[in-house]
């Protein structure tokens, strides 16, 4: 027998033999080498939003290819690399000054986290080096990333030592309190422990990290009123405030960015997976002024390079996408906040008698559906049991993926595809209420 030799993303050497070969996708739509079809419910992993087979990406992608495939940033420029930068100025916010291009949503955090200690080194704040992450939280698997990272640590183990002095912040929530949407009491106390955390290091810190809707910990919004206040100290105590909006960017959530609908400008903003709608690797870091003027005026260079930055075939992916997301007014955008209040609602009205249905959590075509092992002890669904469920799940025809937090939640998780229609919704809807019909 001929010898597996990939070795697949967070699997053991062994994993992967097993995985189903893919060999075609379409819109929603992936087909195995047996001839079977899968509604995506991941979008790939979270990237591809516009899905599969986007004949405007694909002819954006071939044009630029044609006309080159690869210029050297250090050393020469490009007008389709400028073209992204400008349009993405644009669509951030109106404080951004410059943009940085990376290759993955990793490698915009690692940026992230140079750019904050590179901040204060520079205005000789040499107390300044800590940054703030939140419990729970995903930033990526480098070095950096994932020293910030703060999900389940037995996946850490072994590979330390990691970055020092990242100091981790509660979770703002709290499993009584359902859709993700804290009672006034929790938040009250959320936020005074954030103040007495944050007034306790605010010397020393340098920099807040934040993914505004906590994805691979459990699909968990940040409460609007806890982030304001952040915010809030971080201007008044020169802490570099970053929204990691790698998996929310680019209108999963029903708005561009999920820093529009809290009406905060962070001072950096990470992006990668839905930037060009994930066809190429590519991920970007926005700087705002701020930052912009201490380098300015410091005349030192920025320390960062990987060869494939900025790579305008990835950028050409990238202003197709764009352009589709931002027609008619944002049509596409729109739809995504409209319909994922209509997935919500088919799932609660489809799920809510179901004994091991706790909840349903999200905000646009980014969405939880969290388990318990029965309504009577609210306990969260064991592990195995959530993997169980997300393989019938697959066997029926749709994708998802589990999101198993100790302590915090378990969940069937989707991202799905924004070029959904509402009967393919419909569809979703059915086939998890038929899948867990069937557990009871
Ligand atoms: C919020 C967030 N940040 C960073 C990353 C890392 O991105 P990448 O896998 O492209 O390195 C992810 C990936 O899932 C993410 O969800």
């Amino acid at each position: 027998m001929k010898k597996y030799r990939v070795w697949h993303p967070l699997g053991t050497v062994s994993v992967g033999q097993e995985h189903l070969n893919i060999i075609s996708g379409d819109r929603i739509y992936v087909q195995d080498s047996n001839g079977k079809t899968y509604i995506d419910g991941l979008c790939g992993l979270w990237n591809m939003s516009l899905g599969y087979n986007n004949k405007k990406i694909i002819n954006k992608i071939t044009e630029q290819l044609m006309e080159i495939p690869y210029v050297n940033l250090c050393e020469f420029t490009n007008s389709t690399v400028q073209e992204l930068a400008n349009k993405l100025i644009y669509l951030l916010h109106r404080d951004i000054e410059k943009i940085y291009f990376t290759c993955t949503g990793s490698e915009s955090n690692e940026l992230a986290i140079k750019i904050i200690r590179k901040y204060h080194a520079l205005k000789g704040n040499y107390g300044k080096k800590k940054i703030g992450v939140i419990a729970s939280s995903y930033h990526g698997s480098y070095y950096g990333s994932l020293s910030a990272s703060q999900f389940e640590s037995k996946n850490k183990s072994g590979y330390g030592p990691f970055l020092d002095d990242f100091i981790t912040f509660d979770l703002p929530f709290c499993r009584c309190c359902k859709s993700g949407v804290l009672s006034s009491e929790c938040l009250d106390v959320m936020i005074k422990n954030l103040k007495k955390q944050f007034e306790e290091e605010k010397d020393m810190l340098a920099g807040f990290i934040i993914e505004p809707i906590i994805g691979s910990g459990g699909i968990i919004p940040l409460p609007y009123e806890y982030l304001t206040v952040l915010s809030k100290l971080c201007t008044e105590n020169d802490v570099i405030l970053v929204y990691d909006e790698v998996a929310t960017g680019f209108g999963r959530t029903g708005k561009m960015f999920t820093f529009e609908k809290h009406k905060i400008n962070p001072d950096i903003v990470c992006m990668s997976k839905g930037i060009n709608s994930g066809y190429l690797p590519m991920g970007a870091v926005a700087i705002n002024k701020k930052i912009y003027e201490v380098f300015k005026v410091s005349s030192e260079a920025l320390f960062h390079l990987s060869t494939q930055n900025g790579n305008p075939v990835c950028c050409a992916a990238a202003l197709a996408t764009i352009e589709q997301l931002e027609e008619d007014d944002r049509a596409l955008v729109c739809y995504v906040e409209k319909m994922g209040e209509f997935l919500k609602s088919q799932l609660m009205e489809s799920l809510m008698y179901h004994p091991n249905v706790y909840d349903i959590r999200g905000e646009g075509f980014m969405l939880a559906i969290d388990l318990v092992e029965s309504k009577f002890s609210n306990e969260i669904l064991q592990q195995n049991n959530l993997l169980a469920i997300v393989q019938m799940l697959k066997r029926n025809g749709l994708v998802t993926e589990a999101c198993y937090n100790p302590g915090t939640t378990s969940s069937i998780i989707m991202f799905l595809a924004f070029i959904i229609t509402q009967d393919e919704i419909k569809n979703v809807v059915n086939i998890i209420k038929k899948t867990l019909t069937r557990l009871t």
